[in-house]
């Protein structure tokens, strides 16, 4: 049987069918919120009783073989159809089950699907598709949900067809369409903490794999090293997910995760090979319309009195909200001449990149 036909999955099984739903999110049995369209809004009288709630969770677990117990109260796994399940149970979550339910929507499938949403502009999805052709190394930036994968997903599909690529996750979604592609996932420790392999390990062993490009889901911790290293060591072309709410922030980040890995390397050659690494910042917000917007793309452009200097390329002005609460702005160029500019001319001609590049409304 489906896990949605389940009868512990009825009081949401609506919810999972509604394609207009993005993300489900229980706060314990009385507390219900759903995202459409970028909102949140709250949903009421789903569960009659704790219990119900703990046999949807028993119902969406029990075919992944996985467990939530007390002992080890957090779980995350997928469902058939691809949506991300985060479960948290007590003693850990305080008011009953946490459920947070990631809906796999395909609905997004192209660059021209995320114009169609307002999420960037023609003109800078053939700048970011000419950039994962020219092999820069891509950093997408951005709070929970404002849509680094999907676009991650989307732009994985400029990869030329003929490129060996290893993706490596901590809980697999991304979903590529791609000839030549190595998934790997990893594992969570057993309930005695042994057996789980981490991220950083995965990443160490996906050089050995002969890999023309890596894609990370997220960079973390400890496995930042091996990305940047991967990066300027022939995976040029290479992309990861990062948590942060501007590329300067995104950059301080990554700085803190090579410092704190202890090789003892002063601050200025750890920035000097971060610049010489990446190449772009894609800065991704949900604002306050709803509408997941790409609120920067940045060049990391060099190191320098101690600083990693970026120069923004495109960005979104905001100038104020309508009587409706539609963000009113616009996408612009800076006109910056980017550090890698011969490589996209390379690419395209000078006049293509001129025309992608020229100042003004992008
Ligand atoms: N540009 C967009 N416009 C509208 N909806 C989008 C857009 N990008 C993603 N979504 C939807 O928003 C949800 C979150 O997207 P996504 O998983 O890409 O975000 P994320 O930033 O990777 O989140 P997380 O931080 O949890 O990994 C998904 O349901 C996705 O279909
Ligand atoms: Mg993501």
């Amino acid at each position: 049987m489906r896990t949605i036909d389940k009868p512990g999955v009825l009081p949401i099984r609506h919810l999972l069918l509604d394609p207009s739903i993005t993300e489900i999110m229980i706060n314990g049995p009385h507390q219900i919120f759903v995202e459409r369209g970028g909102l949140m809004s709250e949903v009421k009288g789903l569960f009659t009783s704790p219990a119900q709630l703990e046999q949807l969770v028993d119902n969406l677990i029990g075919p992944t073989g996985r467990a939530v117990t007390a002992r080890s109260p957090m779980v995350d796994f997928r469902l058939e159809d691809g949506s991300r399940v985060n479960i948290c149970i007590a003693p850990i979550s305080l008011h009953g089950a946490t459920l947070t339910i990631r809906k796999f929507t395909r609905s997004i499938r192209s660059l021209e699907d995320l114009v169609a949403r307002g999420t960037l502009t023609t003109r800078m999805a053939r700048f970011l598709a000419l950039a994962v052709r020219a092999r820069l190394n891509l950093v997408f930036s951005g709070g929970t949900g404002s849509g680094k994968t999907t676009l991650l997903g989307v732009l994985a599909g400029c990869v030329g067809p003929r490129e060996r690529i290893v993706v490596i996750e901590d809980t697999a979604e991304l979903d590529l369409s791609l000839p030549h592609c190595v998934r790997l996932e990893c594992r969570p420790p057993n309930l005695e903490g042994s057996g789980g392999v981490p991220l950083g390990e995965l990443l160490r062993n996906s050089l050995r794999m002969r890999p023309d490009r890596i894609l990370v889901g997220e960079i973390r911790g400890d496995e930042a090293f091996e990305m940047v290293h991967a990066m300027s060591s022939g995976h040029d072309g290479s992309m990861g997910v990062l948590h942060a709410s501007t590329p300067a922030h995104a950059i301080g980040r990554l700085e803190l995760m090579l410092l704190s890995r202890g090789l003892s390397l002063p601050l200025w050659a750890i920035q000097k090979q971060m610049a010489a690494s990446l190449d772009l910042v894609i800065q991704h917000a949900i604002m306050p319309d709803g509408v997941r917007r790409v609120t920067h793309v940045t060049e990391v452009s060099r190191a320098e009195n101690d600083e990693v200097v970026l120069q923004d390329l495109f960005t979104y002005r905001l100038h104020g909200f309508d009587p409706d609460g539609r963000a009113v702005g616009e996408f612009v160029s800076t006109g910056v001449r980017p550090k890698f500019h011969e490589k996209l001319r390379l690419a395209v001609g000078e006049d293509e990149v001129a025309s992608l590049l020229a100042p003004g409304p992008a």
